[in-house]
């Protein structure tokens, strides 16, 4: 008997509330407590100082070196490189918690079924007659026998053999409604039909192995439809969350120290045959934030190999920009004058070796080729080639990436971006060290509720006019505390109340409030001495305002305004000196 969904659920629920993130974390990192938080050198990226920070309050941990974060679950997963449900039922063997072992819900397990079934029938049907000329196609491609058995490679005939053979070798087992949601079939009026049809099938897995959906490549001859045509979107088959290959190539992937990511299918499977096996492609989009945490789970580095051409190079582009931006190192490089990497193993399988040992950092891959043309005493082309670095590099929140990558810049194009470049609001980034917090206007904010939420001083908002906060995600937290002095700091760190990124400050101020005020510092004095700077901020800019429209009734020759004017600025400054014995409370 399968568990139902709604009680995996509440046993996910209860080992979240159970299992002591501290402890877990204990058994593979060396922890030292600092505060409320705990701090160690982090398990996922190599470094000397500690970054990593474990948050017994809110129950999960973040490295600020490398940007890695999460939950019980996710650091199992990420440590022990398992998936969500084994991580799951480990933690329940540990804490005693009954549960059926890779139990998943079972619409789910029922497409995964469907899948396999016809995983099995094409494969079978490439090796039958009718497979002659698929086979005839995979040999002249060069895809040899033990690839197309490793990736579970098939042929899809069409004329509804899938849906003959699914329903009476198994009895009907399945109901219509069920086979059209694996997407393996359609319906388009005049009953369910197969929807692939003369086709080379390459099985999509799950990181764990599950046959999820598959890519049809178009048999020569076969003019129906796209070269290639992937399983629509289903309950298990998320076009952008997955990449292809990444079964097959985690182990490696996980050894090599990186990941190659390519075009297509066959540049993974030629990959493999050449023995370069930690490497994977997208499903003919672009890549998505969710594939590159996938690939996070394993590695840190990634090496684009995508085409030379304009949509090669944006395909690196955005690549890079998501990838950096999650604190990936990202490298790249061209099989140009092959078209593919598939090509260039096949006619010159020596030099894709020599490319690997090659590749550049993806940002000066970029940025050479965006100067190529360019002259950069040319005022016109300085500007664009200053915007082009500035938006690269403005997702990378890293401060020693952001650094090293401007540096880069300097390097190659004389230009520095440091001084061009607004100092991004990004939180991880400013929040290097306490004198940025304190010093920096634009933290100011943020490092009054990080003293807020250290010190548990949320009772004392009461009587606080958030309307003087100028950051709208400092502003709504501190509006929602304010009706909410009594909350734990664990369930506001989970609160769907809030947006996602005021629950990303919430914690990130949690994690690295012991370093934002490490010593004795007077928290109570801190607190009342931040509120006065930004009260200061605020009444300066009232008072600017009024200067400005001052000027604007002098202009008008309006001198009723002016004088009413001139007495609110007299009133504005003289509160403004008297400010110094305000006090919050
Ligand atoms: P390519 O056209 O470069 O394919 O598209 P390829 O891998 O070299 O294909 P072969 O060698 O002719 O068999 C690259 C990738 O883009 C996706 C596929 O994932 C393909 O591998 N694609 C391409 C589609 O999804 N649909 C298409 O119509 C074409
Ligand atoms: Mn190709």
């Amino acid at each position: 008997m399968a568990t139902g969904e709604s009680s995996l659920q509440n046993i996910t629920q209860e080992i979240k509330s159970r299992a002591d993130i501290v402890s877990i974390v204990e058994r593979y990192v060396k922890l030292r407590k600092s505060g409320k938080n705990y701090q160690g050198i982090c398990p996922f990226h190599q470094e000397k100082t500690p970054s990593f920070i474990v948050s017994p309050d809110i129950q999960i941990y973040k490295c600020f070196g490398c940007g890695k974060g999460g939950d019980v679950f996710s650091f199992l997963q990420e440590i022990e490189g398992i998936d969500f449900v084994e991580a799951r039922d480990k933690l329940a063997d540990e804490l005693g918690i009954k549960i059926e072992k890779g139990v998943k819900p079972k619409a789910i397990s029922i497409l995964e079924e469907i899948n396999q079934i016809a995983l099995d029938f094409f494969q079978e049907e490439l090796n039958s007659k009718t497979g002659a000329h698929a086979r005839g196609y995979l040999e002249g491609r060069k895809i040899r026998k033990e690839s197309i058995s490793k990736f579970g490679i098939g042929f899809a005939p069409g004329y509804n053999s899938l849906y003959k053979f699914i329903t009476t070798k198994n009895r009907n087992k399945y109901r219509n409604a069920e086979l059209l949601s694996s997407g393996l079939f359609v319906d388009k009026g005049s009953g369910i039909r197969d929807k692939f049809f003369n086709r080379i099938m390459f099985p999509i897995r799950s990181v764990g192995g599950a046959v999820i959906g598959f890519s049809g490549r178009v048999l020569p001859g076969n003019d129906y439809g796209p070269k290639y045509m992937n399983t629509p979107e289903t309950a298990v088959f998320h076009k952008g969350e997955t990449l292809f290959g990444i079964y097959e190539s985690k182990n490696e992937i996980r050894k090599s120290g990186y990941c190659i990511m390519c075009e297509g299918q066959t540049d993974v499977i030629s990959s493999h045959a050449a023995g370069v096996k930690n490497i994977v492609a997208p499903l003919g989009t672009g890549l998505t934030e969710k594939q590159i945490s996938l690939l996070k789970n394993y590695t840190n580095d990634i090496v684009l190999m995508f085409d030379s051409d304009t949509a090669g190079i944006s395909a690196v582009k955005r690549a890079f920009t998501l990838a950096a931006a999650q604190g990936m190192d990202v490298y790249a490089a061209s099989p140009s004058p092959y078209k593919d990497i598939d090509e260039m193993i096949q006619k010159a399988p020596e030099s894709y070796i020599e490319l690997l040992k090659k590749k550049t950092d993806a940002f000066t891959y970029l940025l050479t080729k965006e100067i190529e043309n360019k002259d950069l005493s040319d005022l016109e082309d300085y500007n664009q080639t200053r915007k082009f670095i500035n938006i690269l590099l403005s997702p990378i929140k890293e401060k020693q990436l952001y650094s090293f990558y401007s540096k880069k810049a300097e390097k190659i194009t004389g230009i520095n971006n440091q001084e061009t470049l607004d100092p991004a609001k990004s939180v991880s980034r400013n929040f290097e060290t306490k004198k940025d917090i304190k010093n920096h206007p634009d933290n100011r904010e943020q490092y009054f509720l990080a003293i807020i939420l250290k010190a548990d001083f949320t009772k004392k908002l009461s009587k606080l006019k958030t309307s003087i906060f100028q950051d709208p995600l400092v502003k709504e937290v501190l509006n929602y505390l304010k009706q909410k002095p009594d909350i734990a700091l664990k369930q506001l760190a989970e609160t769907e109340d809030l947006s996602e990124d005021a629950v990303n400050l919430v914690k990130t101020l949690l994690l690295q409030s012991d370093i934002i005020m490490s010593g004795n510092v007077d928290t109570n004095k801190e607190l009342n001495h931040i509120y006065l700077l930004i009260y200061r901020g605020y009444m300066d800019k009232r008072l600017s305002n009024l200067r400005t429209k001052l000027v604007i009734a002098e202009n008008q020759e309006d001198t009723k305004s002016a004088e009413e004017l001139v007495e609110k600025i007299k009133k504005l400054s003289n509160k403004i000196k008297n400010l110094k014995n305000d006090k919050i409370s």
